[in-house]
């Protein structure tokens, strides 16, 4: 059945050409190396100061916190080496209250929810020495340390109050003394981070770990050098094996700020609707096309213009649909995974709440063209994301005398989990600015658990930092014996 002309107007801002790709591409590497040149840039590419990911021999017992997707997670992660882990975990609400209210009030609540979780699920780390946590913490942060950063902005709708500009570790490290919880956060990671750590730990050296669930981001491994805004002195301590030393820092892009100018992406009536009507308007531009918090509104502003123009549903909107945030992205991955128009059609009554009797045939074919275009939009603009990193890194074609490893991504997420054919979708895209060669050589593969596991190795890696510096320390001590008294 022909779609309604209506719908041709603002169609071709979803239908993206391959030059279209590509020109997205060029603006996105532009950016990412912005980023690394001077603070400040919308594309923030924050140094994690983590300096290589994990091989899967790493052992030890940690707590992770993760705070920044749908709940808040506390788990005590336990690493066997030899790639595997076992996770007890717990999850928490938090309510639009405590995401709008008073950071204090906030980083009270999850205090609490550790100390919940320690005496609920009960901890087998027991020493006297502090528990080690690694807080997976969402959001983009001015990284200073391992263990330090400032929040930049919220996102995803949080909008605490007096916590932009703080360090987050400092937060919720006084939320603990105030309670006096026994516990250390000695790692602060993006769930981008730790999902490329944790998919290296499980699968092999992974390049990027990227999040396509309620926000999207990528994290991925550059050359220490690279980072040039670090300052000579700072990359050449590292490099020289000072603190943090290594070759190699894994950056965490916040690829959803990408083109917050609008240079480039293809913003459509609903994109703009969307946003001025966030609570973050004129902010990561990128994440509002491609992730999971907006792809059932974009969807639902959509049909609510065809219901508004009377060429859907007989001109008859529901309550759902008139409501903000009315449904969200599972919605859209229900219509995609659909068999039948029997099944979206009772999509469209469960879960939009229109009465069947304003349901024609036509009317799911239109429901169904509307959340392809959406979907397809977003897998293809999460390729141009992991090609320009590809790019960037010079990963889209083999080093010269080297064996042809490919080039791995672990992703997560629940558009990544639950879009049908995400993954396919996303390669399909890839071949198109890559080449089929280039983009037969990007491994795409599921790393669940980042943000738990992920956090628990950047804990391992800090505490590891934390014993060398106390052993070295220790040997500047008069009468006490270290390894430099042993040697002489
Ligand atoms: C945040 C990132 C995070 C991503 C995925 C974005 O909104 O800015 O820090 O990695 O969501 O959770």
């Amino acid at each position: 059945m022909p779609l309604p002309p209506i719908c041709t107007t603002f169609e071709p801002y979803f239908l993206l050409s391959q030059d279209r790709l590509t020109d997205i591409v060029s603006h996105f590497r532009k950016e990412l190396e912005e980023g690394l040149e001077s603070y400040g840039k919308d594309v923030a590419m924050v140094p994690s100061f983590v300096t290589g990911v994990p091989d899967g021999t790493e052992e030890g017992t940690f707590l992770a916190l993760d705070l920044g997707g749908t709940n808040l997670r506390v788990c005590e992660v336990r690493l066997f080496g030899q790639h595997k882990f076992e996770i007890k975990q717990q999850k928490y609400k938090v309510s639009d209250e405590l995401k709008e209210g008073q950071a204090k009030v906030l980083f009270d609540y999850i205090a609490d929810s550790v100390d919940a979780f320690l005496t609920d699920i009960g901890s087998d780390i027991s020493s006297n020495e502090p528990m080690h946590l690694g807080f997976t913490f969402s959001f983009p942060v001015e990284q200073t340390a391992i263990d330090a950063g400032k929040l930049l902005t919220w996102t995803k709708g949080f909008n605490a109050k007096n916590a932009i500009g703080n360090d987050v570790v400092k937060l919720l490290q006084d939320a603990f003394d105030r309670k006096h919880i026994h516990v250390r956060c000695s790692a602060l990671v993006n769930d981008t981070v730790g999902t490329l750590l944790s998919r290296s730990y499980q699968s092999g050296p992974a390049l990027i770990g990227a999040i396509f669930g309620t926000g999207t981001n990528g994290a991925y491994i550059d050359k220490t050098r690279t980072v040039k805004k670090l300052g000579e002195d700072k990359i050449a301590e590292a490099e020289a094996g000072g603190e943090h030393a290594g070759q190699f820092m894994v950056v965490n892009t916040e690829w959803g700020a990408f083109d917050n100018g609008r240079h480039c992406l293809p913003v459509s009536i609903f994109d703009n609707k969307l946003d001025r009507e966030s609570i973050n308007p004129r902010k990561q531009a990128f994440e509002k096309m491609v992730s999971g918090m907006y792809l059932g509104e974009i969807t639902r502003n959509i049909l609510l213009h065809l219901i508004d123009a009377s060429a859907l549903f007989n001109g008859y909107s529901s309550k759902i649909l008139n409501t903000h945030y009315g449904f969200d992205t599972a919605f859209v991955s229900g219509v995609e995974g659909a068999k039948s128009p029997e099944e979206v059609k009772k999509l469209i009554t469960s879960q939009l709440g229109v009465e069947a009797k304003h349901i024609q045939e036509a009317d799911i074919e239109i429901v169904q063209w509307a959340t392809k275009i959406v979907s397809d939009r977003a897998c293809k603009l999460a390729a141009t994301a992991i090609a320009a990193v590809v790019l960037h890194t010079g990963n889209d074609k083999v080093p010269e005398g080297e064996e042809d490893k490919g080039v791995d991504v672990g992703i997560d997420g629940s558009v990544a989990e639950f879009l049908p054919r995400f993954s396919e979708r996303v390669s399909e895209a890839l071949a198109e600015i890559l080449g089929e060669d280039g983009s037969k050589r990007i491994r795409m593969g599921l790393a669940k658990d980042g943000s738990g596991v992920g956090a628990a190795l950047t804990a391992l890696q800090a505490k590891k930092a934390l014993d060398k510096r106390s052993e070295a320390n220790s040997q500047f001590i008069p009468g006490k014996k270290g390894p430099s008294h042993q040697a002489r």
